[in-house]
């Protein structure tokens, strides 16, 4: 059992700390939040994120997790020290480090015995080896630490699974002593030969924003197909479909969309294809997949106006979904807000639900009436939007929605909605890629 510590308590570090935990080690997640940290201690969890409550709970319970602001304190008692603070887009594109750095500094201060140091925020590469400069410069004379580069793969929503039953472990070091030590924090996922993938610092980095560019190129992809599928009048359900029975391709990550969002590919994707740039490597495939991206959402845009022939002023329109994806309250870079912008532009009157993303959005677009269900913000619209996937949305009842409804006029970005049931009740609905010809509609 290692005494460990978490500094930053965001979706990456609570849910990492609260799943190390569950490992069976002594946690200690340390933030400079005061509130955040206040509300942890009396079991409020900050974040919406499935499963975290129980996790956390449970941790707690049996004495194996805490939470403090006191960071120096927790940094010195632990055995390792796991870095997960944000790293924000900065105004030039690039991650914006500075916490990494004064996180750093904190850990050369505190360095008392010998400690591995783990970065689990996702850093651009070559941060690991800053990293080490500035322990370095600070730490006292005999203290020694070891460095690991250890990125996440953690998806909102799915965070607590996705830390528990991962597909691989990716540790990035180049000290054995420190690689001994990451598989015994992650014995239970050794045991179960989840892949441990063991590789220098640089490698290790570069697999994060590799992934992540990797799985944005992908959507990016299938938007496209889905796109030219609506002129030539294919349905690309099927298409994905088929292309992901080739174990090459695989399924995943093949549904057409409003456009990628969320805290990651957005920024990871525009990290990662400057600081190729100024190593002199233009990554033409991630620089297309963040320029059709844009496009994407704009083309959604173009899609509800259409109804109106370019005109949505003076008309209402309901957006059903707010975050960037549905099991999560997170807006960071979700199509909504640029639906949103456009049809305020426009002249238009924007109703709007999410199931628990209301209350971010309405800081952003306070003019938007935020509503507590659909049925409440399609009532009396010209035009409905679905932006997110959530489960009642798929749910919905389409007769019901038309009699509440001005004008039966839906566009269905996340193509969760049954084609037969709108034809059969004479909406006018627009989708991704599935406008005519649709045989199997599932
Ligand atoms: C993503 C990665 O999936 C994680 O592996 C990674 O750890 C994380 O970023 C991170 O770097 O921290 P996340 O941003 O939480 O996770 O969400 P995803 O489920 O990947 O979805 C991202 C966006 O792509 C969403 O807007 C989603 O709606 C969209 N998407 C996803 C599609 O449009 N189609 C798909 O097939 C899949």
């Amino acid at each position: 059992m290692k005494q460990i510590t978490f500094i930053g308590t965001g979706y990456v570090g609570l849910v990492s700390g609260a799943g190390v935990s569950d490992f069976g080690h002594q946690v200690v997640c340390a933030d400079i939040a005061k509130d955040k940290i206040a509300q942890l201690q009396k079991g409020e969890i900050p974040i919406y994120e499935p499963g975290l409550g129980d996790l956390v709970k449970r941790n707690v319970q049996a004495g194996r997790l805490s939470f403090t602001t006191n960071v120096d304190k927790a940094i010195q008692e632990a055995d390792v020290v796991f870095i997960a603070v944000g790293t924000p887009q900065g105004d030039d594109g690039d991650a914006d480090l500075t916490a990494i750095f004064k996180v750093a500094e904190m850990i050369g201060k505190n360095l008392n015995h010998y400690k591995v140091i783990c970065t689990k925020s996702t850093v651009p590469i070559g941060t690991g080896k800053k990293i080490i400069d500035i322990i370095q410069k600070d730490k006292g004379e005999d203290k020694a630490f070891d460095y690991v580069s250890n990125p996440e793969f953690l998806r909102e929503g799915s965070a607590v699974k996705d830390f528990l039953w991962p597909d691989r472990v990716v540790l990035g070091t180049n000290s054995e002593k420190a690689l001994k030590i990451m598989q015994d924090v992650y014995r239970p996922l050794f045991i179960n030969e989840t892949p441990m993938i063991q590789t220098s610092i640089q490698t290790a980095e570069m697999i994060k924003y590799a992934s992540n560019a990797f799985l944005a190129l992908k959507i990016s992809y299938i938007n496209e197909i889905a796109n030219l599928c609506d002129e030539v009048d294919a349905d690309i359900h099927e298409v994905a479909k088929a292309m992901g029975s080739d174990g090459r391709i695989s399924p995943k990550f093949l549904h057409p969309g409003p456009g990628f969002g969320g805290s990651c590919f957005p920024k990871d994707t525009k990290a990662l294809a400057n600081l190729a740039r100024k190593k002199g490597i233009q990554l033409r495939t991630v620089e297309g997949a963040i320029e059709a991206n844009q496009a994407q959402k704009e083309r959604m845009v173009e899609k509800i106006k259409g109804f109106f022939s370019g005109n949505i002023s003076g008309k209402t329109i309901a957006i059903l979904g707010l975050a960037f994806k549905s099991e999560t309250d997170d807006i960071r870079d979700s199509s909504a807000i640029d639906m949103i912008q456009a049809l305020l532009d426009g002249g238009a009157k924007v109703k709007a639900y999410d199931p628990i993303a209301n209350n971010n959005m309405s800081k952003l677009f306070p003019s938007v009436v935020y509503c507590k269900n659909w049925e409440e913000a399609v009532k009396d619209t010209d035009g409905t939007v679905i932006l997110t996937e959530w489960r009642e949305f798929r749910g919905i009842d389409l007769e019901q929605m038309k009699a509440l409804m001005n004008m039966p006029v839906i566009l269905d970005t996340r193509n969760i909605l049954p084609i037969k049931d709108l034809n059969r009740l004479g909406f006018q609905y627009e989708n991704v890629g599935r406008k005519g010809n649709v045989k199997n509609d599932s």
